[in-house]
């Protein structure tokens, strides 16, 4: 089946975050990580099918959607869960914050990185955490963790928690199995509990990379990892508020459920119905839109050549989303002039990187076309 992805509904003023905040202005928003593209028909389908039924009650979360989860991971990821591992919750950021609280006392650190998705920051010190937040470095042309530093940090003895975010936004690395491994000797020597956000791992755009889950690794990661997933980003329904985390330990599911018990493990039955839609029925969407994704990208490579002083360090592995150093243009707020030249880009310094715009790729091409060519005046206009 065809999709087409060049073509996309007009989003203003239908409830989109993304859209709503550039109502009524000449602003492209290419910020907040959701896509234009209309979701694979299958989800689509199953949440008119819903619609159409007329009642909307409090959901019940049945086998089946468990069922599909556990098949999911088994065909994508190789990854044998049970169904009883699986916490159904809102989104994941509570899942973030929920990992910390379970796994560390008020005070205690947990070990982030940066830059990083904006609630990596924020989470520790709203649950009243210390916070030790390592900045990724470029080796060899990829972004990866600074060992010395991580383990610096994974040492102290305040540190409970490790936060990964596995493939990484903003920087769209797909980590390599080694580095994974690292990682999980690391969270062993240390006793860490790692929350594994893996929100994006099934948009991997690199022919050569792989997606490895974190908890796959070995028994001993498995019984320390809190796993968050969700269909959301990668079928587009981040709209229809559902997520979950896989944690396979008894005792720390426990914990974690204990602390989101009546906060956040609800979600809408348009949710589990399209999650399940998603997972059985949309794999040729899938595949769609990473190719897709892949042209926009060139285009962005291609673009970027005519644009001095805006460099993508790395050719994204994964997601829609492209991390751009634009320190050496010289503007004292980037996002702001690119703002004015009317591109609504993300800003580089919520996520712990100033000088750092994040583009969202995730459009039609003709519209990421106009958001380059209104990027390419504003870059003629730096002073460098
Ligand atoms: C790494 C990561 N985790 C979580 C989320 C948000 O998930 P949710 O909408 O389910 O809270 C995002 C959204 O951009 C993300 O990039």
């Amino acid at each position: 089946m065809a999709f087409n992805f060049d073509s996309c509904p007009e989003r203003a003023g239908t409830d989109s975050t993304k859209w709503h905040k550039y109502a009524n202005r000449d602003v492209i928003p290419c910020w907040i990580a959701d896509m234009d593209f209309v979701s694979p028909p299958a989800v689509v389908e199953a949440i008119q099918r819903r619609a159409a039924h007329g009642v909307f009650g409090y959901p019940a979360q049945r086998d089946e959607v468990f069922e599909s989860i556990v098949r999911y991971m088994r065909r994508r990821h190789g990854w044998e869960i049970r169904p009883e591992w699986i916490t159904f919750m809102s989104s994941l950021v509570p899942g973030i914050h929920g990992a910390i609280r379970c796994a560390s006392k008020s005070g205690e650190t947990v070990v982030t990185t940066s830059p990083a998705y904006p609630p990596f920051l924020t989470a520790p010190t709203l649950s009243e955490r210390n916070a030790i937040k390592c900045e990724m470095v470029l080796v060899n042309g990829y972004w990866t963790f600074d060992w010395a530093k991580l383990e610096e940090a994974c040492a102290q003895s305040a540190s409970r928690v490790l936060l990964l975010c596995n493939p990484y936004n903003p920087l769209a690395r797909v980590f390599k199995r080694d580095e994974l491994e690292r990682l999980a000797t690391l969270a062993k020597k240390y006793d860490l509990t790692v929350c594994s956000d893996e929100i994006h791992c099934d948009l991997i755009l690199d022919p050569q990379a792989r997606h490895t889950v974190f908890a796959s690794l070995n028994e001993d990661t498995a019984s320390r990892t809190v796993t968050l997933m969700a269909a959301s980003k990668t079928y587009n329904i981040a709209g229809l508020t559902c997520g979950f985390a896989i944690i396979s330990d008894a005792g720390l599911r426990t914990r974690f459920r204990r602390i989101l018990q009546g906060l956040s493990l609800d979600q809408n039955m348009f949710g589990l119905a399209a999650t399940k839609a998603a997972f059985d029925d949309g794999e040729e969407w899938r595949l769609a839109c990473i190719d897709y994704l892949r042209g926009n990208l060139d285009l962005i490579e291609k673009e970027l050549k005519e644009m001095p002083g805006v460099i993508l360090h790395q050719r994204p592995q994964s997601s829609f989303l492209a991390w751009l150093d634009v320190r050496a243009l010289g503007f004292e707020d980037p996002h702001a002039e690119f703002e004015k030249g009317g591109v609504g880009l993300s800003n580089g310094t919520d996520f712990g990187g100033p000088g750092y715009v994040r583009i969202n790729f995730g459009c039609p091409r003709s519209r990421l076309q106009e958001i380059l060519n209104r990027m390419k005046r504003v870059v003629a206009k730096a002073k460098k």
